[in-house]
């Protein structure tokens, strides 16, 4: 694998200089601590990915309070004891050569459940009296197998904004440079954009105007607690991909109402909020919406399936401004180091240039 081209080349978001644009995508380990806290788990996962050569690591979905985590196993930020953890990790991939981000998350009605090794890998619901909760989401309907959530009020409402504020102070005060809110994957934020699990009939619930009234106070919740000049991304749903769901264009009018609440990038992902919905198996599928977000006045970056070099110079900088990577560097922790290649004494660390 070679590359020589934009990927590889440096990105503003407002103070922070991304140095390329290749980036490590969220992804759950589900391997924290009893009280949410990050272990040494993280520390050598994301340690070798940032001497793997991504411009951003971007650590996993971390809950902004105990009953949006999915898992017992999820990291959080709601407590001092998570905030030394997390500094330690943010430190560490900083230390190592990369720029630490965090993504910050409310599962809404995706809440509760086993991690995904235990029971066959299926998602087993975990209710309160085998020590899980009741998930809260816009509307009372229930992802799949999942428990039946409990429709938020307005006061668990504001409770939760309390959290993603509180939780990016704690991602600020942990030395994390970027936050992303993941408001994608069938996670809150974007059960109250969709029609198919907002059936809400107040201020939150309706046209596309009131759906999107909440999330956007999620995000000003992130801005609140977050400094002005560290940037902030939300990963949203390209569509639905399931008849009755958000469309493209209602997703693109949602970004450019974030943009103006304070939002630099998109982070393009798609379906999920549905067990129904169409399956991408498309290299790139997510960053072909790049353009429409783009036209809404954000920057933007996508992650599906990209395992060749040749993807980052098909996505950047036509489709999307900057590529994350998941499954292929879990695979392998230097994929981005060896997509690069052309020069291994310049861009591998200099610990392993004999290996050269
Ligand atoms: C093990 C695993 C855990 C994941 N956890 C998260 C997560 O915490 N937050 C998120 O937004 N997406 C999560 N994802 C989705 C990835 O970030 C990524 O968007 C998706 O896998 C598609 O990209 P890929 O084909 O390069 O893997 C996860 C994916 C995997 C495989």
């Amino acid at each position: 694998m070679t590359t020589g081209s934009t990927a590889w080349t440096a990105l503003r978001l407002r103070e922070s200089l991304l140095p390329n644009r290749v980036w490590l995508s969220p992804m759950c380990q589900y391997s924290a601590d009893g009280s949410g806290a990050p272990t040494d788990w993280h520390l050598a996962h994301y340690g070798a990915r940032a001497a793997g050569g991504v411009g951003m690591v971007m650590v996993e979905c971390t809950g902004v309070s105990p009953d949006m985590r999915t898992t017992k196993r999820d990291l959080g930020l709601w407590s001092e004891h998570q905030v030394r953890g997390h500094r330690r990790l943010a430190a560490a991939i900083r230390a190592i050569g990369s720029v630490p981000a965090v993504q910050l998350g409310a599962a809404g009605r995706k809440s509760s459940h086993g991690v995904p090794w235990d029971n066959a890998g299926t998602r087993r619901p975990i209710g309160p009296e085998d020590g899980g909760w009741r998930p809260l989401a816009p509307s009372p309907i229930p992802f799949a197998g999942l428990g039946v959530p409990a429709e938020m009020t307005t006061k668990d409402g504001t409770r939760v904004l309390e959290d993603i504020e509180r939780a990016a102070r704690n991602a600020h005060r942990a030395g994390y440079e970027v936050v992303e809110l993941h408001g994608a994957n069938g996670y809150l934020l974007h059960e109250f954009l969709s029609p198919l699990a907002n059936h809400r009939v107040d201020e939150w619930g309706g046209d596309l105007e009131r759906r999107m009234r909440f999330p956007l106070e999620m995000v000003r919740a992130i801005r609140a607690g977050w400094p002005a000049d560290k940037p902030v991304i939300v990963r949203l749903p390209a569509a639905d991909l399931h008849e009755g769901g958000l469309t493209a264009d209602e997703a693109a009018s949602v970004a450019s109402r974030m943009a103006r609440a304070g939002v630099d990038m998109i982070d393009i992902s798609s379906g999920a909020l549905t067990p129904g919905a169409l399956r991408i198996e498309k290299p790139l599928h997510n960053a072909e919406y790049g353009p429409r977000f783009r036209a809404a006045g954000v920057l933007t970056a996508a992650s599906g399936l990209v395992s060749e070099a040749r993807h980052l110079d098909e996505a950047i900088p036509d489709l999307v401004d900057a590529v994350l990577v998941g499954r292929a560097m879990l695979r392998d922790p230097y994929w981005a180091l060896r997509a690069l290649d052309a020069e291994p004494h310049r861009s591998w660390p200099r610990q392993y240039h004999r290996a050269f």
